[in-house]
């Protein structure tokens, strides 16, 4: 295991500026319950998303008083006083493993590929993007930093602003939390998926159906926190185990039928779960259903391997082997789209990852 420390350097550096791009993840097997420090209660898996990023620009200026951390943060140019709590809280928790954040006034500027309001989650995208940001500068203070060390320090700081950033760093199919058949795999940062997968995921299509634009959905604290005491929690967990499992040789045989059911009835379960926790939340939407029912009518009529998943929300992302592009978008536009809101949907595809931006 790597260790995260800090290495003491002698580089003085008085100001700079440095600007990442970072994805956005859909969970194949989901990660719904967490300990103490952000450790997961299960392995989870995800695709990385090509399309819905978030760029930040991170510029940062010495300063005279050590005592308190100290950032302004911008969204589209705008000042978002009502982000700086979350980063507040991020920055204390990683403190530990940057020692230099509180010699620094940092400037962060963010934007979004998505609509902020469309209700697609930029945690993810936007906790990565600002960890591989504050990875940069480690690196221009050390002597010597592998690109390995790097992402997986990204990833290991991203976990602790946000469980699922940890998955957008590096790689098309990413891993977090241990699984004893996943060689490397980890529950302190993600991992490049690193068995075998066949062809048939190549270039895997997601159209994200947005049904519920903007409206508040369970936070994620709170919905973490529902694992709590759940009486299906511990069974829920051994489950996601197995799932992992079976996803493994689903992978390497492309067998696409098998890949539906597990990631459909992961989907289920993490509804599932919120409906019988205490406090309970139904949080699809009757159109949510409307397209869960025509995507199983669809898939009945066509012989087609489309299937869906869920996020902690009523938005629907639309899942398909790049060979059925044309026909299912045709399907989408033409049965899907009336259950969106404003008719907004976001075309997206398996990407592989962050990259840093040279302004
Ligand atoms: C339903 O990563 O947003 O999307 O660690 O509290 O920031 P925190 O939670 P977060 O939870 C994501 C949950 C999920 C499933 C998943 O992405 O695996």
């Amino acid at each position: 295991m790597l260790d995260f420390k800090f290495k003491s350097s002698t580089k003085k550096i008085n100001e700079g500026n440095v600007t990442w791009s970072s994805p956005s993840n859909i969970a194949l097997v989901k990660y719904w319950g967490k300990k103490e420090h952000q450790i997961p209660e299960n392995p989870s898996i995800s695709f990385t998303l090509n399309n819905c990023k978030t760029t930040t620009t991170l510029s940062y200026s010495k300063k005279e008083n050590t005592n308190n951390f100290s950032f302004d943060v911008f969204l589209d140019g705008d000042k978002k006083e009502d982000f700086k709590p979350k980063i507040e809280t991020f920055f204390k928790r990683i403190e530990a493993y940057l020692p230099f954040l509180r010699d620094y006034h940092f400037k962060i500027e963010t934007s979004n590929t998505f609509p902020h309001s469309s209700g697609i989650a930029s945690s993810a995208s936007g906790m990565s993007a600002l960890a591989l940001c504050l990875m940069s500068i480690e690196k221009a203070l050390s002597e010597d930093i592998s690109e390995a060390y790097f992402n997986q320090k990204a990833s290991f700081l991203a976990r602790l602003g946000s469980g699922s950033a940890c998955r957008s760093i590096e790689g098309d199919l990413v891993v977090w939390g241990t699984h004893k058949e996943i060689n490397g795999s980890s529950d302190l940062f993600g991992i490049k998926y690193p068995h075998d997968v066949h062809e048939n995921f190549k270039n895997y299509q997601d159209t994200i159906l947005l049904v519920d634009k903007g409206e508040k959905q369970v936070s994620s604290t709170v919905g973490h926190d529902l694992m709590y005491n759940h009486p299906f929690a511990e069974r829920r967990f051994e489950q996601a185990h197995e799932n992992m499992s079976k996803l493994i040789s689903i992978f390497k045989t492309g067998d696409l039928n098998a890949f539906i059911k597990i990631v459909e009835s992961e989907a289920l379960t993490l509804h599932a779960m919120m409906m019988t926790s205490m406090p309970y939340f139904i949080l699809m939407k009757p159109n949510t259903l409307e397209i869960i029912n025509k995507i199983w009518a669809y898939r009945n009529e066509t012989n087609s391997k489309i299937c869906f998943t869920l996020d902690a929300g009523a938005n629907v992302h639309v899942l398909y082997p790049e060979n059925e592009k044309e026909n299912v978008m045709e399907f989408i536009k033409d049965e899907l789209i009336v259950y969106c809101q404003n008719e907004h949907y976001i075309s997206d595809q398996i990407g592989f990852g962050a990259n840093q931006i040279q302004l």
